[in-house]
């Protein structure tokens, strides 16, 4: 199932008013982290898939990417991300990351933040991905870590005054359809565990450079409501990866 949650009035304006939407990429936790793993863009033909309000796009852009593709099923994202994007060597395109068919070697380096927890097949994704991208090429993605996906819910266990007690894991072992509660909206996103993720990455033609469970940056801790409970369990997985 293909799903297009961003494109829910409700859900879009709960997203939009997230620290990371307003402020971008130095309003997300992991970004910190994430812009460590990202290999040179001087002279990049970049894709990025699920590119949202486009940041990252962006970025590409502004450190040397010669071109930058970015992919996202929704039209209210793309919408809002060519309203910030001045640069004419960015195209954004609306469709499913599922559906992506680019030809033989057309990128030197795809990326993608936090979308792949939507998306039900992850090697399916990564043969399309291993297609269009050069030898050598890098893939740096980052996804809802397992842990934060197993049990679904995606909340805490609390106590009686309302604290969070903790994070409860459950179906480790069971992949597949989790019904999440995200920004207090039902949305269905799809549990892996790491095994998947590395072995699928393996077994594609990739080799592993990097992988991190990012902790917030020091300054978001006390600035961002709930961010100290970041601390207390992985939310995020970062890999950086290079075709063989
Ligand atoms: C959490 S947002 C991340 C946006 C952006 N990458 C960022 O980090 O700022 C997830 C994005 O993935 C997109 N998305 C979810 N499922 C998708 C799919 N099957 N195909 C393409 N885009 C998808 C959503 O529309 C949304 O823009």
């Amino acid at each position: 199932m293909k799903q297009n949650k961003y494109d829910d009035s409700i859900f879009f304006d709960k997203y939009s008013n997230m620290e990371r939407s307003k402020k971008g990429l130095e309003g997300a936790g992991e970004w910190h982290e994430l812009k460590k793993m990202l290999p040179e863009f001087k002279d990049k033909r970049v894709l990025d898939l699920g590119c949202g309000f486009g940041w990252h796009c962006r970025f590409a852009i502004e450190n040397g990417a010669k071109s930058v593709v970015g992919v996202d099923i929704s039209q209210k994202m793309l919408k809002e991300a060519k309203n910030k994007t001045k640069s004419e060597d960015i195209q954004y395109i609306c469709m499913p990351i599922e559906d992506i068919n680019f030809p033989d070697n057309s990128f030197d380096m795809v990326i993608s933040s936090l979308a792949f927890h939507y998306i039900e097949s992850f090697q399916d994704i990564l043969n399309r991905i291993n297609k269009c991208l050069s030898s050598g090429g890098d893939f740096v993605f980052s996804v809802e870590h397992p842990v934060f996906t197993a049990q679904g819910t995606q909340d805490w266990y609390y106590d009686n005054q309302g604290n969070p007690l903790h994070w409860p894991v459950d179906k480790y072992f069971t992949e597949g359809t989790r019904k999440a509660v995200f920004l207090g909206e039902e949305v269905i996103k799809y549990h892996k565990t790491l095994t998947t993720y590395l072995n699928d990455l393996i077994k594609a033609g990739f080799e592993i450079t990097g992988l991190v469970e990012p902790k917030p940056a020091e300054d978001l801790l006390y600035t961002v409501p709930g961010m100290l409970d970041e601390l207390r369990r992985p939310m995020m997985l970062l890999v950086s990866s290079r075709k063989k």
